[in-house]
């Protein structure tokens, strides 16, 4: 690709805006290096969508010539998303009135004019147009950034559903916002803490209560006291950092802190869930900064914080479900309704002479997976070490599978004998049961098999909460 010498006086080709004319194209905008969660998220969504999938990534060309040479290439893409310069989003078709903001979410939300100028300064492509001709380099490159941050304001819009909209124009306007709503901010670095923060939000809507949910690097500290009730669900990353989608935040935190007013979060009520692994010499430390900083802000709290631990029977759950209803309570939420949700699917007891019968699976293996042998599995660390860190070797023989440095190993758990067993007790099924399954309304990014046993359905395929020895049952 060739830089015209003098600049280029067009806008920019928006690709993604085209394909997402079409409506039935999933549509993703995506740069590993920004955010490689978001985008294996955008592969597996467009692998699953029955239908055209265009996603367009960014990547940097040695040609634009790096100011601190090709190393630096990881950092400009970093950079290229935090400017604005290039979108993270996804527009999945699937989603189109299941969602609020109707099937688009734009995955990166804060863009930051600060970065736009060292961005512009660390390429050749811009800064040699800078040298030979400042002042058309400056018009030509205060459009460009007058376009990006048209382009993105719209994309927030788009991502909105209504009550936030209206609350972003209210703002925009100047008037004063005082929804009685709970903002739940999440600091993940893969997934688990946006999941759960996912989680609140739905129940707090199904309450019939107003929430929204973001991650902690998408909010503005500026904008935190107009905030009435804040719920921060965050991981801890490294070795007591913050995780990748608060370190943002927390550098304008900790700047912000040296002169913040001790009342300025005065008329906001706070929670922190910390989710961490109490293996680690600094467990939970993130969520406990986070906490510290809340208060030292004068928030009032309303909850102390929850220490949510992967050491546990079931990992941050386990804390989850006792630190939960406390704050419920705690914030006033309304009741849940006493209704079941609809069903994700529909599971009928085939009987033996259903031609459907015939097609039944007694042993699941999902696709495109192999059965391999584990034939060592060793210990790599001294006895009494704080936690296990094993080496395993796998016998591929006879599975056709191969190997290459950099592939990762996926593994398919399979739940216990006694729990697939205090299951199908709890379900009145001996097991044996042909049931024939059809989604309605799933989100399971591998379907379930349609003719399958009840004991191969719950040892293979779903996940099991039953506590060996305590009294519920979830599936
Ligand atoms: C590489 C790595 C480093 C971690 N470091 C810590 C740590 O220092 N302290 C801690 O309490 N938990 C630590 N954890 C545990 C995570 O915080 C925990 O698994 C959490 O559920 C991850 O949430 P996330 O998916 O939202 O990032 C670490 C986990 C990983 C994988």
């Amino acid at each position: 690709m060739k830089m015209a010498a003098g600049g280029q006086k067009a806008k920019k080709k928006d690709l993604g805006a085209i394909a997402m004319m079409h409506e039935n194209a999933y549509v993703a905008s995506v740069s590993l290096a920004a955010d490689v969660n978001q985008t294996v998220r955008a592969f597996k969504e467009a692998e699953a969508w029955n239908g055209p999938s265009i996603i367009v990534a960014y990547a940097t060309c040695v040609d634009w010539g790096h100011r601190h040479g090709d190393k630096a290439m990881v950092l400009q893409q970093v950079q290229a998303v935090e400017s604005g310069y290039w979108p993270l989003y996804r527009y999945n078709p699937a989603d189109v009135g299941k969602t609020e903001s109707n099937g688009f979410e734009l995955d990166h939300k804060r863009v930051d004019a600060k970065t736009m100028e060292s961005f512009v300064q660390n390429e050749n492509r811009f800064t040699s147009l800078q040298r030979s001709a400042p002042e058309h380099a400056k018009m030509l490159q205060d459009g460009m950034k007058h376009t990006f941050n048209a382009r993105h304001e719209q994309r927030k819009r788009r991502a909105m559903g209504d009550e936030d909209l209206l609350e972003y124009l209210k703002k925009q306007m100047g008037e004063q916002v005082t929804g009685e709503r709970v903002t739940v901010l999440y600091g993940t670095d893969t997934g688990n803490a946006e999941m759960v923060a996912k989680n609140f939000q739905f129940e707090m809507k199904r309450r019939g209560m107003k929430a929204k949910c973001l991650s902690l690097n998408d909010v503005s500290i500026g904008d935190l006291a107009d905030e009435s009730k804040i719920l921060a669900i965050v991981a801890t990353a490294g070795q007591g950092e913050m995780p990748k989608s608060a370190v943002k935040f927390w550098q304008d935190m900790e700047t912000f802190l040296e002169t913040a007013p001790a009342d300025y979060l005065k008329d906001t009520k706070f929670a922190v869930f910390g989710m961490g692994d109490s293996s680690y010499v600094f467990f939970n430390e993130a969520a406990r900064k986070i906490d510290e900083a809340f208060e030292k802000l004068g928030a009032e709290r309303v909850m102390q914080l929850g220490m949510g631990d992967d050491q546990h029977p079931a990992r941050f759950d386990t804390e989850l479900e006792e630190w939960s209803p406390d704050y419920y309570d705690n914030i006033e939420a309304p009741e849940p309704p006493q209704e079941l949700s609809p069903p994700s699917h529909l599971v009928e007891i085939l009987s033996a002479d259903d031609a459907k019968a015939q097609n039944v699976i007694t042993s699941y293996e999902p696709a495109g997976s192999k059965p391999v042998k584990m034939s060592v599995k060793r210990s790599t660390v001294p006895e009494g070490y704080e936690r296990a860190v094993d080496h395993f070797e796998f016998d591929l023989s006879g599975s056709g599978l191969s190997y290459d440095q950099g592939d990762s190993l996926g593994l398919w758990p399979s739940n216990s004998k006694e729990q697939v067993d205090i299951c199908l007790k709890a379900l009145g099924l001996t097991g044996d049961e042909v049931l024939n399954i059809q989604p309605i309304d799933s989100n399971r990014s591998v379907p379930l098999p349609e003719v399958i046993t009840a004991r191969m359905l719950s040892q293979k395929c779903l996940t099991l909460l039953v506590g060996l020895s305590a009294d519920t049952t979830r599936c």
